[in-house]
């Protein structure tokens, strides 16, 4: 990738959960470059422990996955974000994110988002066992009262497609 081309189009933060999806993330990836996205990944650091390629995904990004903070005097890795996506959003995330932990930089992340003023979707991937949870249909509640977009959930155990551009829908 040139400078030239590294500078060019909007960018779109891709925050990727430990869920078992996740290893089919380089769908929305690609499809985010279709739509003239570019794009740089936050991982938790749970979703770093096997859940995807991640040299694949440095390799289609052009750009390290980030997953912890930087040291004060490293340079800013990504530009800010023009949309952010967590694509896919776990039990945990979401329900750390509303209750505004930020004890990874995935959730830094998204707290911070919900303040920018940026589109902000999510596919989270959530059985319906969990999804029933008290504390999760809250979180959904309180992130859906700031603006965050989340996709219809789909039952990957029925052979449901997670369906990856609904991400990109949400925020475009
Ligand atoms: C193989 C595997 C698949 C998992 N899939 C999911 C999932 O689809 N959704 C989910 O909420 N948690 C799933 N989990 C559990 C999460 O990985 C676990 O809750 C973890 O703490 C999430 O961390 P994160 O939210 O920081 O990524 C899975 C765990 C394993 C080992």
């Amino acid at each position: 990738m040139t400078e030239q081309q590294d500078q060019q189009g909007p960018f779109l933060y891709v925050v990727v959960c430990a869920a078992g999806v996740a290893a089919d993330v380089g769908r929305l990836i690609t499809a985010a470059q279709e739509r003239r996205w570019r794009v740089g990944v936050i991982a938790t650091p749970h979703a770093m422990n096997g859940f995807f390629d991640t040299a694949a995904v440095e390799e289609r990004t052009g750009r390290p996955i980030r997953s912890a903070w930087r040291r004060p005097d490293d340079p800013r890795p990504f530009p800010a974000p023009d949309a952010v996506v967590v694509a896919p959003a776990t039990f945990n995330t979401i329900n750390k994110w509303a209750a505004g932990i930020a004890d990874t930089l995935a959730l830094g992340t998204l707290c911070e988002a919900c303040g920018l003023g940026v589109p902000v979707g999510v596919l989270p991937c959530v059985n319906e066992t969990l999804a029933g949870h008290p504390a999760y249909r809250d979180s959904l509640i309180r992130l859906r009262g700031t603006g965050v977009r989340f996709a219809e959930p789909r039952d990957r155990t029925r052979g449901e497609d997670f369906g990856w551009e609904r991400a990109l829908d949400l925020i475009e």
